[in-house]
């Protein structure tokens, strides 16, 4: 497997949208109507107390971004590597920028909220990027992080050749990570399904991550397993 934490890997990734928005396209809610996205939303949502200053990290192409700038009494930041993401939220009307959550531009105590959904596991020192976090978040914020658990699509990986993926910051270890940095962490874990229309979609998706996989023929759609953690840490 690539590593996926690589500057190469990420630069390949997420220099353009195309990737990324075929791996977003087939996950679904857990069977009690739960998405992730949603849940790390009112996690937002709850922590902000009044007028709230709030960061994202890995901000992507600005959905999650478009959403909190919503919120009543919100001033939000969002920041992501890729030049191309940067451009793709700040065309929904967000202050975007260029920057990496290891080097962050922001005096210390700035934020209320900090968010990062799905990126920490680009992150090979994760302990310098929650540093990070916890210095730019004012006493009492609250940092929501979400990531995969390792076995996400273990199954259909292993099919095609693959292991499961193993990551620096996961529903297994991300806990862990997060108490050497806040004294309070909770998480909600939601088992969520990827649903793919057929062979094609399922192939399509494992050739985003560029790894050679490749899944022997399947008939009709398929369902696979997905686990997603949403952590809040104070
Ligand atoms: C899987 S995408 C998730 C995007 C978005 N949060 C979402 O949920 O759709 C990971 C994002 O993290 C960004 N990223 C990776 N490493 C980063 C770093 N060190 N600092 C800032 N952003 C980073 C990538 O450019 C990409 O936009």
């Amino acid at each position: 497997m690539d590593d996926i934490t690589s500057p190469e890997h990420v630069r390949d990734q997420y220099g353009t949208e195309g990737r990324l928005e075929t791996r977003r396209s087939v996950w679904r809610p857990t069977d009690d109507g739960r998405d992730p996205a949603d849940e790390a939303f009112k996690a937002i949502d709850r922590a902000m107390t009044g007028d709230s200053s709030v960061l994202e990290v890995g901000c992507g192409t600005g959905v999650m971004a478009e959403r909190i700038n919503a919120l009543p009494g919100v001033t939000l930041v969002a920041v992501d590597l890729s030049e191309r993401f940067v451009e793709l939220t700040a065309a929904r009307g967000v202050d975007a920028r260029q920057a990496d959550i290891c080097y962050l531009p922001f005096e210390d105590d700035t934020f209320d909220v900090v968010y990062a959904g799905w990126m920490l596991y680009h992150v090979r020192d994760i302990d310098r990027a929650l540093a990070q976090v916890r210095r730019v978040l004012r006493p009492g914020g609250t940092f929501v992080a979400v990531t995969n658990g390792d076995d996400t699509l273990a199954d259909l990986r292993r099919e095609a050749g693959g292991r499961r993926m193993v990551t620096t910051f996961s529903s297994e270890n991300g806990e862990h990570a997060l108490g050497r940095h806040f004294s309070d962490v909770r998480r909600q874990d939601l088992e969520t399904r990827a649903v793919f229309a057929d062979h094609a979609e399922a192939q399509a998706y494992l050739d985003t991550a560029g790894e050679g996989l490749v899944l022997p023929p399947f008939e009709g759609p398929r369902t696979c397993a997905g686990h997603v953690t949403v952590f809040e840490a104070r």
